[in-house]
């Protein structure tokens, strides 16, 4: 049975696409941070043999360096970095975010993603995957109608990184994938988003899968088609 891990199962996507893959019979490792209980422990409760709760905040390097201590010796067919946040007002222009808020979110959706995926890749075999959750706000191409500044850039720096990933000699032929989900209705989309976390579950978790050993890096929408960079 293939194993998926999916950083940020808590809630939003990241439960929602650790629960779809547990329905395809998958073993699932979902990460949590914070001592308080989660959709993901309501899981691993219900589903004892095949889901497993770790514990990361990916913003602290200790907490990733100790996690591949516990993770040695384990396959990962599928690691997929979905965690990130966007800034307290998310329509806040450049000019009014300050520079704490601003390394916040650059470090979650940029740094710490890419951080994960050194730690671990090593552990993803040549027929696996290794995803980040990007957007399609983080496509430059794209973005002709502005806001949400912040967070288009740190989705932007998060491609780009991973795109330097890809570029190394011993990533060649790895399958590796950006997603650009849509925009849905969480706590990070807002109430206004026109899809369902339960309507998009199935179609994220079957993108996934999909790309699973397919060479070279992928930014790719809800529908599989490529985003402009
Ligand atoms: N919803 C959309 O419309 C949309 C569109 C495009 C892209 N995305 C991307 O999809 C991903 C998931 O978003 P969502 O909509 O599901 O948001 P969400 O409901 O707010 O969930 C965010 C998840 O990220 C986790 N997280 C945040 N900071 C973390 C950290 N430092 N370490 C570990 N986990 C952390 C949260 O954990 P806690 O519960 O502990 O806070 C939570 O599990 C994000 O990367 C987001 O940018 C979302």
């Amino acid at each position: 049975m293939p194993t998926a891990f999916i950083v940020g199962a808590s809630r939003g996507l990241g439960l929602a696409i650790a629960a779809e893959l547990l329905e395809r019979e998958w073993n699932v490792i979902g990460t949590v941070r914070g001592g308080a209980r989660t959709g993901m422990h309501d899981l691993a409760d219900s589903c004892p043999d095949r889901a497993e709760v770790e514990t990361l905040d990916m913003n602290r390097p200790d907490q990733i360096a100790a996690l591949r201590g516990r993770l040695a010796g384990r396959t990962l067919d599928l690691l997929f970095a979905n965690a990130g946040v966007t800034t307290h007002d998310p329509l806040a222009r450049i000019g009014d975010v300050d520079a704490d808020e601003f390394t916040q979110v650059m470090i979650t959706n940029a740094y710490s993603p890419m951080r994960v995926i050194e730690a671990l890749h090593d552990l993803v075999p040549a027929d696996g995957l290794i995803g980040a959750m990007s957007s399609g706000q983080g496509s430059i191409a794209n973005n002709e109608i502005g806001t949400r500044e912040v967070y288009r850039a740190s989705k932007a720096a998060l491609n780009m990184l991973m795109r330097s990933f890809a570029a190394r000699p011993e990533q060649n032929g790895r399958a590796l994938l950006l997603m650009a989900p849509g925009w849905i209705r969480t706590d990070l989309g807002g109430e206004h988003a026109p899809y369902t976390v339960a309507d998009s579950a199935p179609i994220l978790a079957g993108l996934l899968l999909s790309k699973r050993g397919v060479p070279g890096l992928q930014y790719l929408d809800r529908f599989g088609k490529d985003v402009p960079w």
